[in-house]
């Protein structure tokens, strides 16, 4: 019967609803990064990543809520299951990659060193017996490890990368090094910050990629899908361009 009928669409329509709204992914990023991900004043996240993260979620027909977290510890979120995802500027390496997995890169990066104006080191080698402020447990961290020695005291290392650069501002630091977009960013929105990037030709190139639970294949596919799309159809250089200006 007629009534019948209309009583399937309803009961259909709702299934279908609650379907789609079961699932919410959720994002972990430490949003002191700009201008990958930050904080603005209206207290959103916002930012390269959350852009490239919330497209590819809609051409993957996922949704995904954004909670800021600190980088201390972001990874082991993916472990407890309190995250689904890591879309923090993280770069793919072999030794991340044996306990978590990682989506198609979607961002290529290197590190630079951010030195005083009035500083007279020019290369990495320089670095050696100078103190310099790293990011705790980032590529910048790994890097300068294999330079000065894990221990070494002179690797000074902060919870942040504005932190280890306010550091360097205030003299505590020789140099500072971290991601390139992020050096770039800052001395660009700092004119009065008296810093200097050094571009060190041995920086290897690094790759971002969205980090999930070791084994977790089906959100893999989801983003590789989705970045795939944003890339096949222009969104992804039109959010390039909007933070990067190219
Ligand atoms: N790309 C570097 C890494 O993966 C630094 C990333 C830091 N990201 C952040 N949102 N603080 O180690």
């Amino acid at each position: 019967s007629k009534k019948n009928i209309i009583l399937l669409l309803a009961s259909a329509t709702l299934l279908s609803t609650q379907a789609h709204a079961a699932k919410v992914y959720q994002v972990a990023t430490d949003a002191a990064y700009a201008p990958f991900e930050s904080v603005n004043e209206k207290k959103e996240i916002v930012g390269f990543d959350m852009d490239v993260i919330k497209a590819v979620a809609s051409k993957a027909g996922i949704e995904v809520k954004l909670h800021n977290t600190p980088w201390e510890g972001i990874f082991a979120t993916l472990s407890s299951g309190d995250r689904d995802l890591v879309a923090s500027a993280v770069t793919i390496t072999p030794e991340r990659k044996q306990s978590m997995d990682f989506s198609d890169p979607y961002f290529e990066a290197k590190q630079l060193i951010a030195v005083s104006k009035k500083s007279s080191i020019t290369n990495f080698t320089a670095l050696k017996d100078k103190k310099v402020g790293v990011q705790t447990g980032t590529t910048g961290d790994e890097i300068v490890q294999k330079l000065l020695g894990k221990t070494n005291p002179n690797i000074k290392r902060f919870e942040s990368t504005p932190l280890a650069i306010k550091e360097l501002q205030n003299g505590g630091v020789d140099a500072v090094v971290a991601d390139n977009g992020v050096v770039i960013n800052f001395i660009a929105n700092n004119k009065s910050s008296s810093l200097k990037i050094i571009d060190d030709a041995t920086f290897a190139k690094e790759y971002y990629g969205f980090a999930v639970k070791k084994g977790n294949k089906e959100l893999i596919e989801k983003l590789n899908k989705g970045i795939a799309a944003i890339k096949a159809d222009g969104t992804y250089d039109k959010i390039h361009k909007k933070y990067f200006g190219n």
